[in-house]
């Protein structure tokens, strides 16, 4: 029985390298960002119960926390805020961009500790506000989209103006980009802090460690008004061909691996862009349990999603993981 020439593929992956080459886009640390949680009880190292070997940091433990894995090649970091004492949060979020918010002062001290560093904010309120909603609420407890825009477009010159390299707005409020390009004008900024919007982020459940994290669950309904419906293509082009039309630097998909035809979509629609996705608190507490489980093998599982976001078209992923995948990408 005689093979035909044309259907021989065995011999071009059957070396190490001949299979690396297969790739469209390679993993590198460049493209990694690292999700952190900056707490306001400032000498904290808190466990985060859902979320294995993740940690609320306090601002003066950045140096312990950071310095090992910017030595190891880390090159960027998105911030997210907890406020352990809720009696601070109000109804607009005020905490969110006052000199207290532990964003605000990580920021700085992030800039002045490691100065190659690249330094993302994740803006939006729901961890600062007493109803744990992303905007700015009317009486009856729906969105107040213009009030909402505005303090994100606030939020977002004072996080610039601590010394943010990225601003990067979670909120999913209609016409928030252009808002905050106009604030980032306005501060004479806008030639140095990029935005990178949020665009396709789906109502989802794998957002709960996070919420867990950062305690920013919404005390009251959910997200459906805001975040997108998760059977929803249509409104996710739309939502990244509006992000770019207001000016956004970059666009995201959010969560990852169920939303991998969103991100190869976004890929196309947005091909002059660089395409980020993230990898959600959900995803990995689900890859940690089965790990722990004996179900899968760790590394295996996480290089299996990575070179999923790679090949669907991500120039970057936000993940979790990447204090292993800088060790990983070493060996
Ligand atoms: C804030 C925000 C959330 C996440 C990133 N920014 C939670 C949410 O929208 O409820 C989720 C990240 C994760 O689950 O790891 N809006
Ligand atoms: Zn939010």
């Amino acid at each position: 029985m005689s093979v035909e020439i044309n259907s021989l593929l065995h011999a071009g992956y059957s070396h190490p390298l001949f299979r690396e080459w297969q790739a469209t886009r390679s993993i590198t640390k460049s493209a990694l960002m690292y999700p952190i949680f900056i707490t306001d009880v400032d000498d904290a190292k808190e466990e985060i119960p859902s979320m294995p070997n993740q940690f609320r940091w306090g601002v003066s433990r950045l140096q312990e926390f950071l310095g090992p894995l910017v030595e190891r090649g880390l090159r960027s970091v998105i911030l997210f805020g907890v406020i352990s004492d809720s009696s601070k949060k109000d109804s607009c979020g005020s905490m969110a961009d006052s000199d207290e918010c532990p964003v605000v002062k990580a920021v700085k001290v992030i800039r002045k500790l490691f100065p190659d560093l690249v330094v993302a904010c994740d803006v939006c309120l729901c961890e600062y506000t007493s109803h744990g909603h992303c905007g700015v609420l009317y009486d009856d407890g729906s969105v107040n989209n213009a009030k909402s825009v505005e303090r994100i477009a606030e939020v977002s010159g004072n996080y610039a103006l601590a010394g943010a390299h990225i601003i990067s707005p979670s909120d999913c409020m209609d016409g928030r980009i252009k808002a905050i390009k106009s604030k980032l004008m306005e501060l004479d900024l806008s030639h140095r802090v990029a935005v990178i919007s949020y665009s396709a982020k789906f109502a989802s459940g794998f957002f709960g460690p996070f919420r867990d994290a950062a305690g920013s669950a919404p005390s009251f309904g959910d997200r459906r008004c805001y975040q997108l419906p998760m059977n929803a293509r249509g409104l996710a082009r739309r939502a990244i061909l509006r992000d770019l039309r207001e000016g956004a630097d970059g666009i995201m998909v959010k969560p990852g691996t169920p939303y991998l035809d969103i991100l190869a979509e976004a890929a196309r629609l947005a091909e002059d862009y660089p395409i980020s996705t993230y990898q959600v608190s959900g995803e990995y507490a689900i890859i940690h349990a089965s790990a722990k489980a004996g179900i899968f093998d760790l590394k295996q599982h996480v290089m299996e999603t990575m070179h999923g976001f790679m090949r669907a078209g991500a120039s970057l992923v936000l993940t979790y993981f990447t204090p292993e995948l800088l060790e990983w990408l070493d060996n």
